[in-house]
């Protein structure tokens, strides 16, 4: 019996030893753990050539067109003919210890080797969502970030992979997050202060991102926190600001600054100098180190050149839109400096004096954060900052960083307070430290610290630095806010700057911002979309909006919209209305605009209606072209027109076209009544009219009833106005009368209506299509609905079959 038990257990342990060895993990982990898992484009690589590719002015790819079948070729190319050996094996080994083995290790890398693209594979939804779901039947729902990423999955669709099921995806969060998985947390509080998938609860946001925020502030040091609070490399942007907002130049109305990346900044004084200097080239000597002798060879140039090495160090310091920050090259390139110009100064001029100064400053602030080195050499900081305070003596009243800086030494380590707080009131004006509003933010502890030295309001000071963006200063201000300091207490504005905190805090909470914009530089969309779809689940507006551009993008000049499948146009929709729910009104207006292409009007009349709300002039004006086609709403005329004059109150600079679209309303009401339609603004005494007709000719009749047009607009708009502000209605009033004013005058001078109206007519329809094409175009207008007004070419629906009316008319009259 005993005997039998033992032959039994060692023969269960053979077998699993057998099983043990088969399973061919092992050596997938081993040939896993040589490889590279991410090429990161945005990295400084040593080589030259990929230095200068990021000089030249980089656009950021967003997929257009996307198909199911061209992935799927793709995908399959990519192993017929592309993979490597070591990728062929690889994949074969892990698919091998998955699917035979059932081993969760490789099910795991599986799914988020297709998920991210790691290792070069290329992306595959289907495999990355079978492999995620199985890896956590695996692990019985215990794993919290694959299920954060299930919880994506199955609220997005995966983009038309699986369907939508936000009631699933909320379950799998819910469970995410109470396993502690932070980014589950972060957007579960989302969804709670949004009201998204779930009713309105500003209690458990707030709750939520404050067990959030506290855990994030727990993870600093006292040292880090207060005298090193780490720069955050943001990569929190639009795409679409890149290029001018989501509506174009000059129709984006939301702008709300993001501290996003930058194209290299410099002033215009250096642009003239700039194109002398051959672009950036500047930092090439710098790199070849071969001491300072590349200043010194033309010595009238050597000081102008001060100020291009100060933004070319400034840009390795913060990093550009095209590169990622190298702050070691920073200390370099001003080392080098300060070796070649110190003995100058007293013989510079004073704009380079002033940005040499600038440079010894950025150099002490490199140093006394360590952030190039490691670690900080106070020594080092104190002598460059005392240099740099020393140049600016010169400049008087320039509050400058060394003061912050120098005022955190006496404070921190040498552990002088008096002297500290002589610099701190020195203030700062900053371009370079994401801690901006630092002093503010000492101050203010200090002045609790020492209430009789009278430094100021606490409170104050640190809402001071919270607006300058200082990042222990954004929490400190949540937690005074929370407590009831400063007068009131309101769950949302709580929420809102823990939330913000909380967002700031992006290299904890949402590193995956930059690989999708790494992997945007090397053109993987669906990698970047995958990541963005993830950041904009927890609440990050940026990453809501560029989820809905890369899953459908609809172009703002007069091009094709892109294809791709109905599922991705709704995800689309859903994030910018997201968006939209955060305070971007542009977003509102976009998504209307995809409903308007998916010819769904009355949806998008819903849209532009809410955007309208908040005042955006191009969603005025998609409502005023809605009334005047009769697109999701029944055709009407007067408030068309109420729409479009509502745009030039809010956007004097769209006057032309405003009119323009006004004068053809007009128009149209005219023929519309001509051609026995009804509009709603053609409401005159219809009835005296029809008596009258017989004896009446017809272009009396016109001139009649273009008169009656302005009364009965009047009155329609009189009706519908109340409490919608009287000085529009005297406005029209005034506009009325100058031009029945017109009128009469040209009548008495002896012109013949008769002849007046053709000429008119004529001239208006041919004016008015070809200026308002022009503006259309220099404008560059949203494509669609400019499109849509401009031209009336779409057929199908009731625009084009109005606009057809429009084109009979005008051929009977040049008959005449
Ligand atoms: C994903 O992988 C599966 C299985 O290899 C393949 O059949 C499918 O075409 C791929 N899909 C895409 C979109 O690449
Ligand atoms: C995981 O389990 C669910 C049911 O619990 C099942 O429907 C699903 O097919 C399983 N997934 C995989 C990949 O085995
Ligand atoms: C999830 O599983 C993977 C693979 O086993 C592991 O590396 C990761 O740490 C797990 N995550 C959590 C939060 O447990
Ligand atoms: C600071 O730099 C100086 C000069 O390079 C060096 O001599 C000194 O050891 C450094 N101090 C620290 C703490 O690294
Ligand atoms: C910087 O200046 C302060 C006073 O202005 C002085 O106490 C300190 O020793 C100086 N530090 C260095 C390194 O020169
Ligand atoms: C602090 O620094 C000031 C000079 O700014 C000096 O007069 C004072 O004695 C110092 N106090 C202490 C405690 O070292």
């Amino acid at each position: 019996m005993r005997l039998n038990r033992t032959l039994w257990v060692s023969l269960v342990l053979i077998y699993s030893f057998i099983i043990r060895a088969q399973d061919p993990w092992q050596d997938a982990e081993s040939m896993l753990r040589q490889a590279l898992k991410r090429v990161d484009p945005m990295a400084r690589s040593s080589s030259t050539s990929d230095r200068s590719r990021t000089e030249e002015s980089g656009v950021l790819y967003i997929p257009m067109d996307y198909y199911e079948e061209e992935q799927e070729k793709r995908y399959a190319y990519f192993f017929s003919n592309e993979a490597t050996d070591w990728q062929k094996k690889v994949h074969r080994l892990l698919r091998e210890s998955s699917e035979i083995y059932g081993n969760p290790e490789a099910t795991f890398i599986l799914a988020q080797l297709h998920l991210w693209g790691d290792y070069g594979f290329p992306h595959n939804k289907t495999l990355a969502f079978k492999y995620s779901d199985k890896f956590n039947n695996l692990t019985r729902f215990t794993n919290s970030s694959v299920l954060f990423d299930l919880s994506v999955m199955h609220s997005t669709g995966f983009f038309g992979e699986i369907p939508v099921d936000r009631a699933k995806g909320l379950v799998y969060l819910q469970q995410a997050a109470s396993l502690g998985n932070m980014q589950a947390k972060q957007a579960l509080a989302y969804k709670y202060s949004s009201g998204t998938d779930v009713p309105r609860d500003c209690n458990k946001a707030l709750l939520l991102y404050r067990e959030i925020a506290e855990s994030i502030r727990r993870s600093f040091s006292d040292e880090e926190w207060y005298l090193y609070p780490p720069y955050v490399e943001t990569y929190d942007v639009r795409l679409p600001d890149l290029t001018g907002g989501l509506l174009g130049k000059g129709l984006t109305t939301w702008v709300k600054t993001l501290q996003g990346r930058l194209p290299s900044e410099r002033p215009d004084i250096t642009s003239s100098f700039l194109t002398k200097m051959d672009g950036g080239k500047v930092w090439l000597k710098f790199g070849s180190e071969n001491s300072g002798a590349s200043f010194t060879d033309n010595d009238d140039d050597s000081y102008d050149r001060i100020v291009d090495i100060y933004y070319t160090a400034l840009d390795e310091y913060k990093g550009t839109y095209m590169t990622a920050r190298d702050c070691e090259e920073a200390r370099k390139i001003l080392e080098l400096t300060f070796i070649t110009f110190d003995n100058e100064v007293p013989v510079m001029d004073n704009l380079p004096r002033f940005f040499y100064a600038k440079c010894i400053e950025l150099l002490g602030h490199i140093y006394f954060t360590g952030e190039a080195e490691g670690h900080p050499n106070i020594t080092l900081a104190e002598r460059y900052l005392n240099r740099s305070l020393e140049l600016f003596e010169t400049y008087g009243s320039l509050g400058s960083t060394s003061h912050t800086d120098l005022g955190l030494i006496s404070q921190y380590i040498k552990k002088n307070d008096t002297d500290a707080i002589k610099h701190y009131r020195k203030g700062e004006h900053t371009e370079f430290a994401t801690g901006a509003g630092r002093h503010d933010f000492q101050l203010s502890l200090l002045s609790s610290k020492y209430p009789e030295l009278k430094l100021g309001d606490p409170f104050m000071l640190i809402q001071h630095a919270y607006a300058l963006g200082s990042r222990p200063a954004i929490y400190e201000f949540a937690r005074m806010k929370e407590s009831g300091m400063g007068g009131y207490y309101s769950c949302e504005d709580s929420i809102a700057s823990f939330q913000l905190f909380v967002e700031r805090s992006e290299e904890l909470m949402a590193p995956q911002l930059r690989t999708a914009y790494g992997e945007l530089l090397k053109e993987n969309g669906e990698v970047a979309l995958w990541a963005y779809a993830q950041a904009a689940e927890q609440g990050y507006e940026a990453a809501q909006v560029n989820a809905a551009c890369i899953s459908y993008l609809l172009p703002r000049n007069f091009e094709d919209p892109p294809k791709t499948t109905r599922e991705r146009k709704l995800m689309s929709i859903s994030y910018y209305m997201q968006a939209l729910k955060q305070g971007n009104i542009d977003a509102g207006v976009v998504a209307g605009n995809i409903y308007f292409e998916m010819q769904d009007y009355s949806k998008s009349v819903q849209l532009y209606q809410s955007s309208a709300l908040r005042f955006s002039p191009q969603a005025l004006w998609n409502l005023g072209y809605m009334y005047e086609y009769g697109l999701g709403v029944e055709i009407d005329f007067s408030m068309a027109k109420r729409y479009y004059d509502q745009v030039l109150e809010n956007n004097p600079k769209l006057y032309i076209a405003v009119k323009l679209s006004v004068l053809k309303l007009r128009a149209k009401a005219w023929l519309l009544w001509i051609t026995g339609e009804r509009s709603g603004y053609e409401l005159g005494d219809r009835d005296n009219e029809q008596s009258d007709d017989k004896r009446v000719p017809w272009y009396k009749k016109l001139f009649e009833s273009y008169k009656s047009a302005f009364t009965g607009n009047d009155e329609s708009e009189g009706d519908k106005k109340e409490g919608d502000g009287s000085t529009q209605n005297a406005d029209s009033k005034q506009k009325e009368e100058s031009d029945e004013g017109t009128w009469t005058r040209l009548s008495s001078l002896g012109l013949h209506l008769e002849d007046f109206l053709s000429i008119a007519f004529i001239l208006f329809l041919f004016l008015f299509s070809v200026i308002v094409r022009i503006i259309a175009a220099r404008r560059g207008w949203n494509v669609n609905n400019a499109d849509v007004r401009v031209n009336g070419n779409h057929g199908a629906h009731d625009g084009g079959q109005n606009n057809n009316v429009f084109r009979g008319n005008f051929e009977v009259r040049i008959a005449i």
